[in-house]
């Protein structure tokens, strides 16, 4: 099968784009699909994150460094497409980087987690309209926010949210999502996904695995990998 791509973009940085690529990446694996991580920021967090699994553990998340790459990821990671079922690209925050348009013109979907406060709704502007024009050019691409480190108590989150459902007419705003919980940097440290953690993470699991599951519908495949 020639995988499916999915890039995790926003230049917004500490938006939670690795938190969701790797908890992503460890959610697809253990439902049997295929997955690599690229990380794709030279910042490495990715790599660092998988650095820190237990040898021997259940799952590995693979991850690949392609920071070096520049532009020419997009000629890097057609070289994994026949090995894997999914790529899941972690970019870089930074503006001036080619990753971001580089890799919206190879990509199925893209995934833009934004934290709905109005900084950051106003710092994803740029991205939000870069994705469109290479919509114009790659046709089967899809792009969804995603709402990332929510804090549903907070005045302002509500009308954010509002806001992100609007922002582009195609460009939805994913039902599901991620909340600020302690889980997510705790599963840094356990080199996996928040499943790693078992049911202390029980909440942080129900809403990556939503999120998860509302993805698979944008690619067209199902929840669960049939071998
Ligand atoms: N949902 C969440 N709840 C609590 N903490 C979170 C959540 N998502 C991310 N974090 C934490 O916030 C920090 C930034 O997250 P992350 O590294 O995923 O952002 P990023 O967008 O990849 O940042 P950068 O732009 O620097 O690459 C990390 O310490 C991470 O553990
Ligand atoms: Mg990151």
């Amino acid at each position: 099968m020639r995988a499916k791509i999915v890039s995790v973009t926003n230049q917004k940085g500490g938006c939670g784009k690795t938190n969701l690529a790797v908890n992503f990446a460890g959610t697809a694996i253990r439902h049997g699909y295929k997955t690599v991580v690229v990380d794709a920021d030279p910042q490495g967090t990715a790599l660092q994150w998988v650095g820190n699994a237990e040898e021997g553990a259940a799952v590995q998340i693979p991850v690949i460094g392609l920071s070096h790459a520049g532009a020419k990821i997009t000629h890097e990671i057609k070289k994994y497409i026949d090995d894997y079922d999914l790529i899941i690209v972690d970019c870089p925050p930074a503006v001036e980087s080619p990753v971001p348009q580089a890799m919206l013109l190879i990509s199925d979907l893209a995934l833009v987690p934004v934290v709905p406060n109005p900084g950051d709704l106003w710092a994803a502007t740029a991205l939000l309209e870069l994705a469109e024009r290479m919509m114009g050019v790659n046709e089967t691409l899809r792009v969804a926010l995603v709402a990332s480190i929510v804090r549903p108590n907070l005045g302002m989150t509500k009308s954010a949210l509002q806001t992100m459902a609007t922002m582009k007419d195609n460009m939805p705003l994913f039902k599901a999502q991620i909340n600020q919980r302690a889980a997510y940097p705790e599963s840094m440290l356990s080199g996996d996904s928040v499943h790693a953690l078992g049911s202390a993470a029980k909440a942080a699991i129900k809403e990556i695995e939503a999120l998860y599951a509302e993805a698979m519908k944008q690619l067209h495949l199902k929840v669960e990998k049939k071998s």
